[in-house]
């Protein structure tokens, strides 16, 4: 071997021609960016975006995504963190100080609140639940302490639809500012800011990838202020994403208003049908009249994820939802929604709520994939009729 081989197979003088161009943008990976000069490595500002400082602050891939992000949701800056978890952690931290107070509705995303239990009060954050039900009591709930009110629109697993302007307005008035969960509506069906909420946060994970195979969460804001606030943070806390990850976000954009509005359809017609199965007592879809808040879902949205839950009768045991649930083929038993394959998963709810917040009998949660929706009645009747009427 030649001794400068190594060495040239580094620092070798070939550049492509430039102007190469596909329907997907490249993929650039990186921890070191390197600098042509020291002055030039001295005038970068990481947090200014017309260049590069390190693979943690950005890279063309994660510029690119957080641009389009931003888009998405209506707003004009985005950070991006490896998980939707991560994002609800970031917007806490980088808004919440000890003795500060947020506010969680009763439906919120579980591992907010546990966060909100564990962590935050580690650090001497308290924190109270409010029923998104009720925008009287959410103002009769505000005190000198609290910064932060979070939102879900729907709740989680009970698919409550709030009156998100109305819970906006409540805080706003109150000098508080507003994060809204948005990784049901995407972007797609529901626009946080058009209904005056500061902050917006989707866990990525769920309908932008859409494979089922990334992890992934944004937060977005229209104010400069409140973006270099969570743009600290995240530099801090050291929350970058890898350029794979972001590459299969981006690739799954293209299709998403397609794959949000198949999956819409696929779970009003599931969801409809289940209702009228003898089992179901109630369905859980904010898309369907009689379920909680469908007034509220009609006057924000414009459509509705393929996400929804029933609940079956009181009478029967758990073991027999249990049944049911492991006698269905083509959904498959798994936590998160939105990818290609149609999920499920029991819950327990007298482990999840207060007794008052509780619905009667057992609740089920069904994610729609993207598969042929008869097959998807044919193997939901099978399942009923092996659990429950055999
Ligand atoms: C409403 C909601 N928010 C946030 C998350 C967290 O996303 P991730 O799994 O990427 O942490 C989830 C995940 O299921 C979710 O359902």
């Amino acid at each position: 071997m030649n001794d400068d081989l190594p060495t040239r197979l580094i620092h070798h003088p070939y550049s492509p021609p430039a102007g190469f161009e596909a329907p997907q943008p490249g993929v650039f990976k990186a921890s070191t960016v390197i600098f042509p000069n020291v002055a030039a490595m001295q005038a970068r500002d990481w947090r200014r975006r017309d260049g590069y400082t390190y693979g943690l602050h950005g890279t063309p891939t994660t510029f690119t995504l957080e641009e389009r992000i931003a888009t998405l949701e209506g707003g004009q800056h985005c950070v991006l963190v490896p998980s939707g978890l991560a994002a609800v952690a970031l917007v806490d931290l980088a808004f919440l100080s000890p003795g500060d107070e947020v506010l969680l509705p009763v439906n919120v995303y579980g591992p907010s609140r546990e966060l909100a239990r564990h962590e935050l009060q580690r650090m001497g954050i308290t924190h109270r639940l409010y029923d998104p039900q009720d925008a009287t009591a959410l103002a009769a709930l505000i005190g000198p302490a609290t910064r932060l009110v979070w939102l879900e629109a729907p709740g989680s697993v009970t698919m409550e639809f709030p009156d998100l302007a109305g819970l906006a307005a409540v805080a706003r008035g109150r000098g508080v500012l507003t994060a809204l969960d948005n990784t049901w509506g995407a972007g797609l069906a529901l626009r946080g800011f058009d209904h005056g909420i500061d902050i917006v946060m989707q866990a990525l994970t769920k309908y932008p990838s859409g494979g089922g195979d990334v992890l992934m969460g944004s937060v977005v804001t229209r104010d400069a202020t409140l973006h270099e606030r969570l743009k600290l943070t995240h530099m801090r806390l050291g929350l970058g994403v890898g350029a794979n990850d972001a590459e299969a976000v981006l690739r799954g954009l293209p299709s998403m208003a397609l794959r949000y509005a198949a999956q819409d359809a696929m779970g009003r017609q599931l969801a409809t049908w289940l209702g009228t199965q003898p089992e179901v007592t109630q369905v859980l879809h904010p898309a369907l009249p009689g379920s909680p808040g469908h007034a509220h879902w009609q006057r924000h949205c414009s459509a509705a994820a393929g996400l929804f839950s029933v609940l079956l009768d009181a009478r029967f045991s758990v073991a027999q939802v249990h049944a049911f649930v492991d006698a269905l083929r083509l959904f498959r038993i798994g936590y998160s929604w939105a990818g290609p394959v149609s999920l499920v998963v029991p819950y327990e709810l007298s482990t999840m709520r207060e007794p008052a917040q509780r619905l009667p009998g057992h609740l089920v949660r069904f994610s729609m994939g993207l598969e042929a929706v008869a097959d998807l009645k044919t193997d939901l009747l099978q399942a009923l009729e092996s659990a429950f009427r055999s």
